[in-house]
């Protein structure tokens, strides 16, 4: 969430935190590493590949039979447009269906968005973001077909705030100085986390259900089950976990993802931003390491927290926010708190009853969303995934454990989870200049690791929490914020959004992020890559130890310099600005691409865009000059409408945070985030002020304060959305 050059907690948000010196680094121990080849699980290519997650292209759905990937987008493109509105395309209907503080239970009354509402716990949480969709037959157990009943469990990142409050949350704005009320943390704590909501339709229109038993908040108090090699680490003992194996809630949960075996996986992102540090703390935790890794994750001392959780009394319900050495030992306060945040968490959306895992082998950082390779019997299972902040790192997963095709319908999905995701091997890219690129092992099996000078990693639990440090220590680089990946159902390529960054120079310029420009917004100079660009990779398998890449798409504005700029040859129908969402539809092979802009929102609103990629390598290269230095990066082939195609511009100051889709492709659900998060805390209670009034403009729900929301998109037709 939350664009670069936003005016809202720009301190809280994908901090500069990295200050290695990375790409440079010791070239013999490189060139050892990259003689260590294939990672693990023996040589050669997968011969029989199949689709993770939802068997879309082989169901028999109710709504209409199987379909096939699509070759042309079939649909009218959206112009750029200002205007306070969901805007679709001619023959396409947008509702909204769920909506920040919309029951979740029968008893729950109606939400009157004035600031007066409570009991959030059986409500929808705020700022919609990741949604993935899971499907239920006629009598209510998964299946993997039907299109006309389901599940959406999502993401709920943060909260639109100024000056600590979450002001649309409260009556009059809420308390802007510290100690923040209880009673407004305690909203504040209820609105994060994760939501689970029925929803069907009878064949007109699609609607939630709030007395469904499957409806499930998840929050910053629910309870938490620590899985993986950080289990019983001595970083993450709290005095609510004296053995470090539990700990409490998930907390501005990003990108989503969903398992070949049929689970829910959310991605902790700018967790850091919600911590207390007190002034003293180094000299409290007596300079100890931590303190590195500490800064490093973007929490030095005397750090602010954005909401003032830490300051609403004596329970620790609210001290476990302030992450400083205070107590007698470990055991006595919550200096390791923050060690419990900034992890890939999985539930059963089917089994509300089961208690969240935080993976800790997928490492802890700022992250994103992790997208599935295609699964293959007998290979392992590898997962993708971006560290969202300026100059962090792509990783990869690779499991242990080789996949059974009969986990893709397991008796206890959660345990197949375990089998998965609990034991396996980390690892981060190196992109090099001609087109190459190497994953990098992080583990104690890695010399680099285990003898690294820069810091002392005891073991592999340390490699989990301190995973930055460790991709630091192994040279990977340093990328233009990596938001969502995703794997092109057609021939395994991955996709990775470079959503912006502002600290990218012309000399720091490299070939996977090769852009350092100035481009002016009503009257002011943006500089860095301004508008952010998608980079591909292929590997020969998901677990090979190299790949291949190149830069499929570089935002930018149409009328931007086409040599230097404009390098995927953008128009009118298809120019964007910060990529950041990015999902392929497996009904039709459509890669949609979701904006998350501050730069071009002179000229229009975020938008969702559906694009016909290629595959790698198929564009050639391309030189760039910076001064006296010139970049030559490898580029896909240039878009035209028949290739990317603008579908929807979302209303004013919002977001276009997550997608997912029936399995038949007939409705797609689309999130909405932070519209009108612009409006200031003092006009609180005055609409005709806010930036925008929507989804109450559309006519949904009661009162005019802007609420983030999920709408569904179907085609007036019955057909299949985008074709
Ligand atoms: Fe929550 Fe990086 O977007
Ligand atoms: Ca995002
Ligand atoms: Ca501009």
């Amino acid at each position: 969430m939350t664009h670069d050059n936003t005016r809202l907690n720009a301190h809280f948000n994908n901090e500069d935190s990295n200050t290695s010196g990375n790409p440079v680094f010791d070239s013999v121990l490189q060139a050892r590493l990259s003689r260590r080849g294939l990672l693990r699980g023996g040589v050669g290519m997968a011969s029989a590949t199949a689709l993770g997650g939802a068997a879309a292209l082989s169901g028999c759905a109710t709504t209409g039979g199987p379909v096939a990937p699509v070759n042309t987008l079939g649909f009218t493109p959206v112009a750029k447009t200002l205007a306070d509105q969901v805007t679709v395309p001619p023959g396409y209907t947008a509702r909204t269906i769920y909506a920040l503080g919309d029951p979740l239970s029968a008893s729950t009354p109606a939400y009157k968005n004035d600031g007066s509402d409570n009991g959030y716990g059986d409500r929808a949480g705020d700022h919609h973001d990741g949604i993935e969709w899971f499907g239920l037959d006629a009598t209510g157990r998964p299946s993997d077909s039907f299109a006309s009943r389901g599940l959406l469990a999502m993401n709920h990142e943060a909260t639109t705030d100024e000056k600590l409050s979450s002001f649309f949350l409260h009556a009059n704005g809420g308390t802007s100085t510290l100690p923040r009320p209880a009673a407004e943390i305690d909203k504040e704590l209820m609105i994060h986390g994760i939501s689970v909501v029925e929803v069907q339709t009878d064949g007109k229109a699609w609607a939630t259900q709030n007395a469904s038993a499957f409806n499930r908040r998840i929050t910053t108090m629910t309870p938490v089950l620590i899985h993986g090699p950080a289990r019983g680490s001595e970083h993450l003992v709290t005095r609510h976990s004296t053995d470090g194996t539990a700990a409490r809630g998930t907390l501005n949960n990003c990108g989503t993802g969903r398992t070949p075996w049929g689970t829910f996986i959310s991605g902790e992102e700018n967790w850091f931003g919600y911590f207390f540090r007190d002034a003293k703390d180094d000299d409290a935790r007596k300079k100890d390491k931590q303190v590195q890794a500490l800064n490093r994750y973007g929490r030095k001392a005397g750090a602010a927290s954005r909401h003032g959780w830490e300051s609403g009394g004596a329970s620790d319900s609210y001290t476990r926010w302030n992450n400083s050495a205070i107590g007698a030992s470990a055991k006595d306060d919550f200096r390791n708190e923050m060690n419990t945040f900034g992890y890939i968490v999985e539930i059963d959306p089917y089994d509300k009853t089961q208690a969240l895992r935080k993976r800790t082998a997928l490492g802890r950082m700022g992250h994103e969303n992790a997208t599935f390779a295609r699964v293959s019997a007998g290979q392992p299972v590898v997962a993708y995934m971006g560290d969202d902040s300026r100059g962090e790192y792509i990783y990869k997963f690779v499991s242990d454990a080789k996949w059974d095709p009969a986990d893709a319908k397991p008796a206890n999905r959660l345990a197949a989870g375990d089998k998965y995701l609990d034991k396996g091997t980390l690892f981060v890219a190196r992109f090099k200049d001609d087109g190459s690129g190497e994953w990098l092992e992080l583990s104690m099996n890695n010399p680099v690791i285990a003898g690294s000078s820069y810091f002392e990693f005891k073991n592999n639990a340390e490699v989990a929490i301190f995973t930055r440090l460790a991709a630091d220590a192994v040279g990977a680089t340093r990328m233009d914020r990596p938001e969502w990946g995703g794997v092109n159902p057609k021939n395994g390529e991955v996709y990775f959004t470079l959503t912006n960054n502002s600290n990218r120079t012309p000399a720091t310029t490299d070939a996977a992020n090769p852009r350092a420009y100035t481009d002016m917004k009503a009257g002011k100079e943006q500089k860095g890559n301004v508008n952010g660009h998608i980079v591909r990779l292929a590997e020969k398998a998901p677990h090979d130890a190299a790949f291949l890449w190149d830069i499929y798409l570089f935002a930018a504005e149409a009328g931007a310099d086409k040599a230097q700029i404009n390098l995927s040859n953008l128009s009118d129908e298809n120019d964007l600005s910060s990529p950041d969402g990015l999902v392929f539809s497996k009904a039709t092979g459509i890669c949609w691409i979701e904006t998350d802009d501050g730069a071009y929102t002179d000229q229009t609103n975020c938008m969702l865009l559906a694009a016909l990629p290629g595959q790698r390598g198929d564009g050639g290269s391309k030189t760039l000059k910076h001064g006296d230095r010139s970049v030559t990066t490898h580029v896909g082939k240039a878009q035209t409408p028949a290739t990317l195609k603008r579908f929807l511009v979302g209303p004013k100051g919002a977001e276009i945070t997550g997608i997912t889709e029936t399995p038949d492709g007939r409705a797609i659900f689309v999130n909405i985030q932070h519209a009108g998060e612009n409006t200031k805390m003092a006009d609180v209670n005055d609409p005709a002020k806010y930036e925008s009034q929507w989804p109450a403009s559309a006519g949904y729900g009661a009162g005019k304060r802007p609420r983030s929301a999920t709408i569904v998109i179907t085609k007036n037709d019955g057909g299949v959305v985008g074709t």
